[in-house]
């Protein structure tokens, strides 16, 4: 359904987990946030019903995300449920893919449509220290197998940090080079730990990429189901991507909405409350009602956020791995 500004939304972003196995420094503070209890998130049962209802107002895509959302137990059968339901096109991940050695086989077979993998370092040491420990090599290896399933979209999300990857831009490009696989540079933005880190702009790892790689060439027409902006070199197997909230500003063409693992349903990244989804699932309200309550928070969708007017809501400060990105 179209928001109050005419915007289509058809996507719904879930958080199924806060927790994660990683502690990359600008989602989470290194001692961890305390986690939700068990019965504090959304059960499956309760995600599939949302799910349902959403697609029966044009929700047609659905990211799943954390946390770390292979973190969570049987998150395959959820995938496999969700991809089941009418209206449903398109089912995706996020993942840190550290996990995702076992699981993949099962994950394909569910229905998965795509990865998105976040790295931000190719390099073992600035790794380990970037996310309190994780192992650059399995990561590299999961995008190396995903690349090898055709049916499968397989991204790389690179967040883009001043001091810190901005020197490994075109090693990133080679990715895209060499294999069938996406690399996309993405702002950081100032939310939680975010905020403490300063970001390298589009057009700075543009100029780097095209010292390098020659001119880029833009990518006409929708690519993926996001904000993306997309780049053609000459010769790459994949594409480059943009996602700058910062410098390119692209609430214009938000179709999102987001599912907290905690069951607040968000019109945007950047507001504060959002429906209490959850809340009216446990007091027993009936579809109807939930699906009202679905309504109104796409209706009342804000224009866009204020990070590059400095604006501040107050939901800066929650940590990037209760909202799922
Ligand atoms: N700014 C931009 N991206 C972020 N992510 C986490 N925190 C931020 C932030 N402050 C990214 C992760 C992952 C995705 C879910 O969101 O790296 O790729
Ligand atoms: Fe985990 Fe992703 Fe946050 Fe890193 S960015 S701590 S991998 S949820």
């Amino acid at each position: 359904m179209k928001d109050k500004y005419g915007r289509n939304i058809d996507y719904m972003r879930i958080s199924v987990t806060d927790r994660c196995n990683l502690r990359c420094r600008y989602c989470m503070p290194e001692c961890g946030v305390e986690s939700m209890g068990h019965d504090e998130i959304l059960r499956f049962d309760e995600i599939l019903k949302i799910v349902k209802i959403a697609s029966g107002l044009g929700i047609e895509n659905i990211k799943i995300t954390g946390g770390e959302p292979l973190v969570r137990r049987d998150v395959t059968s959820l995938i496999g449920d969700i991809k089941a339901l009418d209206g449903i096109r398109k089912v995706t991940l996020t993942t840190n893919g550290s996990l995702l050695e076992g699981s993949l086989k099962e994950l394909i077979s569910a229905g998965l449509d795509g990865i998105n993998m976040s790295l931000d370092t190719l390099d073992a040491w600035k790794y380990r220290e970037l996310t309190g420990g994780g192992d650059v090599e399995k990561v590299k290896a999961a995008i190396v197998k995903c690349a090898g399933y055709p049916g499968l979209k397989t991204k790389v999300n690179v967040v883009s940090i001043l001091g810190f990857n901005d020197d490994e831009i075109t090693s990133f490009g080679q990715i895209a080079a060499k294999h069938e696989v996406d690399v996309r540079f993405i702002e950081m933005m100032p939310i939680g730990m975010g905020r403490e880190f300063d970001t390298v702009y589009q057009n700075t790892v543009m100029n780097c990429l095209e010292n390098r790689f020659g001119k880029a060439m833009p990518v006409c027409g929708k690519r993926g189901s996001g904000p993306a902006v997309y780049y053609d070199f000459e010769g790459f197997k994949g594409k480059i991507g943009f996602i700058s909230p910062l410098s390119h500003r692209f609430c214009e063409q938000c179709n999102r909405i987001r599912l907290t693992a905690g069951g607040l349903l968000k019109p945007c990244l950047q507001y504060g409350g959002g429906m209490d989804l959850k809340a009216a699932l446990r007091c027993g309200k009936s579809d109807g009602a939930l699906e009202e309550m679905i309504r109104t928070a796409i209706f009342q969708k804000p224009l866009r956020h204020e990070f590059c007017s400095g604006g501040v809501t107050g939901e800066e400060a929650r940590f990037m791995s209760e909202i799922g990105g």
